[in-house]
């Protein structure tokens, strides 16, 4: 069964805390979001092989280390994933994007697909999926699934906040993904909103309401 967890550094928790607040404006809540996504992506790559290597100092020999292994990808789940690709480019500069497109049936709660590109080589990446939130789990299983029809073999799911209902969800249907949360909240509301949550996620990202 896939591993859920949360990341409890300090930095995430507190900033988390000012991403929740509601008078917390556009500008503020997008730098957060982006800062919170560097400190995750940190936490989340930990466990990246180094292989040694001999370089150069300006003075002797050195004996020192590199990444080795698999190249990164980040695939947000558009819109709001967005928020969370630059934060995560800015410390792993090399890393491809996909993008999946997928939006909430506001009436029925199930996401529909309406975009996705990816590099091609996906299947030879470890893929981090970036979407703010984790609800129903309606978004993240549907994209993985699609990432999983396109080859990736290799994917771990990071989210700022979720809900125990979209962590089941997700553990149900892809029981192989690790996910990886700023927070795990209490529930979901009658509308698919995580309680106490932070909000529209997309919305409050780009000023759309
Ligand atoms: C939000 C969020 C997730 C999804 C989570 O996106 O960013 O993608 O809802 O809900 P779920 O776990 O119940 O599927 P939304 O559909 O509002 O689209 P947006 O990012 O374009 O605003
Ligand atoms: N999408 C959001 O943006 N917020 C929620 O609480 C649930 C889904």
């Amino acid at each position: 069964m896939a591993q859920v967890n949360v990341l409890d550094h300090p930095l995430i928790q507190h900033k988390l805390t000012y991403i929740r607040k509601q008078d917390t404006g556009t500008k503020e809540f997008r730098e957060l979001v982006d800062e919170v996504a560097t400190l995750m992506a940190f936490e989340i790559t930990r466990h990246l092989p180094l292989e040694e290597i001999t370089v150069q100092t300006p003075v002797a020999d050195a004996k020192s280390y590199q990444l080795s292994g698999k190249k990164l990808g980040v695939v947000p789940i558009l819109r709001a994933g967005l928020g969370m690709v630059d934060g995560i480019l800015n410390l792993i500069p090399t890393a491809k994007v996909g993008h999946v497109g997928l939006y909430r049936d506001p009436e029925t709660l199930r996401p529909v697909e309406y975009y996705s590109k990816m590099p091609s080589d996906i299947h030879e990446r470890e893929l981090i999926v970036v979407d703010p939130m984790l609800a129903t789990g309606g978004s993240a299983a549907a994209a993985l699934t699609l990432l999983k029809e396109k080859g990736a073999q290799n994917i771990k799911l990071m989210c700022l906040l979720a809900a125990p209902e979209g962590v089941k969800e997700v553990q149900e249907y892809h029981p192989d993904i690790d996910i990886y949360l700023g927070a795990l909240d209490e529930k979901l509301d009658d509308k698919g909103y995580i309680i106490p949550g932070l909000g529209d996620a997309g919305d409050r990202l780009f000023g759309t309401k």
